[in-house]
């Protein structure tokens, strides 16, 4: 009871305290729609559309910089590129948190809650498990996850499939298989448990109504987010103990390697490597997740496009098979960087859909000018990149809303700001699994593109809904026709 008073009392200052803050962006001359007494702009944010719909209106509204509230928090929102390279790439030192941070010595949290020197070790231990080397290494497995799914679409026998599904299954066993060294079936069976519990999770992680009215008290936000990470470690007990007894060189023996029993151990807090065995699970749970659900939407996305510009689907087909000529070619890691085509046609899907736009933002740790603009301790800057992404001003005249991979010529991308295109992000915190999601969608391209013709299905409609991604609401149903070539005589 007593402590119930305590933090009512401490709400009650705190929110008095940052009420105030409702006349910031006033003060710092930034536009911005006007905020309501208790609930900042909230409400506006969850109406019908996303976040990610509202900042474009308030782009066209208030311009490339503009501020809104989050209940008392004040968010600035930019889609000027000058701006985000100078928060996230030339002052990292001053915006090294994300917007929901962890208090430093917290152990219960993944590397992508935390920050400072605690961030940097975690990041610093899962590094070398992208290097070229650990690539190359885990194309054979990528491969053999591949197979899989061009044995589950060819007996859909070219009917209406729902591709967001298939490659939620793909990209799931293709995370567990490299960075866990274990054997999971999703690609071959739809009720596999680990794909049952990480559509849980996911559902799980994107509660945001609740976790942002939560985010009128930054602790009590906190205390949520961990209780729902926890939850999330109980789902995955089951593998974490299969974890220890058959390891390979994979990500997780860097973690292990890298393990120590005692958190008050005088190296778990300097800019020593070391891990407690609760911050390697944390890390796990993180490569799951962020390997699942951004990569598997991504590749629906680019399906999606595909299929709906049937030139552009030929064009690239043309390229696969002049790089993968015989029947038994594989993509891998060296041959798959030479298809120049494929690599803009991942690069103008992800400049159409940033699906990730929402996690990219950062926390001003100390308080101080960008651009001319006094940036106090606290506030967030959101990186607003569905409107950077169809800026003309950016990206020069034309349709922004038209898929086009030349925009990613040697020409034209010679001509581009280097913070035009950010769908993982920018800056030293930029995604850490860039180059395994990138590698795997390449190869999944350049596989399905050679055996497979994409039309899009009848009842197929592309309509987004936000949560911890950006992704289609109702799948991506396609239409698999088995080329001529492919099909035995
Ligand atoms: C196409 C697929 C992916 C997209 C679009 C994507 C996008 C992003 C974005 C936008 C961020 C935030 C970056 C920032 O704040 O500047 C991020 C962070 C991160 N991503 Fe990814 N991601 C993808 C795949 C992956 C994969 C496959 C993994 C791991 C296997 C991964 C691991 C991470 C991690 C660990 C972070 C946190 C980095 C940090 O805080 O230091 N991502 N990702």
């Amino acid at each position: 009871m007593v402590f119930c008073w305590v933090l009512l009392a401490n709400c009650k200052v705190d929110y008095s305290y940052k009420l105030y803050n409702h006349l910031i962006f006033q003060e710092l001359g930034i536009p911005g729609p006007s905020p309501n007494f208790l609930f900042g702009n909230l409400l506006d944010l969850w109406g019908k559309k996303g976040f990610h719909d509202i900042y474009q209106i308030w782009n066209k509204m208030y311009g490339k910089i503009f501020g809104y509230f989050e209940g008392p928090s004040p968010i600035l929102v930019t889609s000027d590129p000058d701006f985000i390279q100078e928060v996230f790439v030339k002052q990292f030192q001053r915006f090294h948190a994300r917007k929901v941070s962890d208090p430093e010595k917290d152990e219960r949290v993944h590397m992508f809650f935390a920050m400072g020197d605690r961030w940097r070790r975690l990041r610093s231990v899962v590094s070398p498990a992208f290097s070229s080397k650990k690539m190359r290494e885990m194309t054979p497995e990528i491969n053999k996850t591949i197979d899989g799914l061009l044995n589950t679409i060819t007996e859909c026998k070219g009917k209406s499939v729902d591709f967001l599904c298939l490659f939620q299954r793909l990209t799931l066993d293709a995370i567990v298989h490299c960075a866990f060294g274990l054997d999971s079936q999703a690609v071959n069976d739809d009720k596999e448990p680990f794909l049952t519990h990480c559509r849980g999770v996911i559902e799980d992680t994107t509660k945001q109504p609740l976790l942002y009215l939560c985010g009128y008290r930054g602790e009590v936000y906190a205390v949520l987010v961990r209780n729902i990470k926890l939850t999330q470690v109980n789902c995955i007990n089951f593998f974490i103990s299969i974890q220890l007894q058959s390891r390979k060189n994979d990500l997780v023996q860097l973690l292990i390697n890298a393990r120590i029993n005692n958190i008050n151990d005088p190296m778990f807090n300097i800019n020593g490597k070391n891990l407690s065995d609760q911050e390697i699970v944390q890390q796990m749970l993180l490569f799951l997740l962020a390997g699942y659900e951004t990569t598997s939407t991504s590749l629906s996305y680019i399906f999606h496009e595909l299929a709906n510009n049937p030139d552009i689907q030929d064009k690239l087909r043309t390229e696969i098979i002049q790089h993968y000529p015989k029947e038994d070619d594989q993509p891998s890691y060296e041959n798959v960087r030479y298809l120049k085509y494929l690599d803009w046609v991942v690069k103008e899907t992800l400049r159409k859909y940033p699906l990730a736009s929402v996690i990219v933002a950062r926390k001003c740790m100390e308080t101080c000018v960008v651009n001319g603009l006094t940036i106090p301790k606290g506030m967030v800057i959101q990186a607003d990149l569905w409107s950077l992404h169809r800026d003309n001003d950016v990206w020069g005249e034309g349709d922004m809303e038209l898929f086009n991979p030349e925009r990613f010529s040697p020409e034209n991308s010679a001509k581009l700001h280097p913070c035009a295109w950010c769908p993982f992000g920018a800056g030293p915190r930029m995604c850490a699994g860039l180059r395994f999601a990138v590698l795997e969608i390449k190869m999944t391209i350049a596989v399905l593109l050679k055996k497979f013709r994409f039309t899009p299905a009848a009842d197929h409609r592309l309509e987004m809904s936000e949560g911890a991604t950006i992704s289609p609401k109702y799948g991506v149903r396609l239409n698999a026709e088995l080329l001529m070539s492919q099909k035995v005589s």
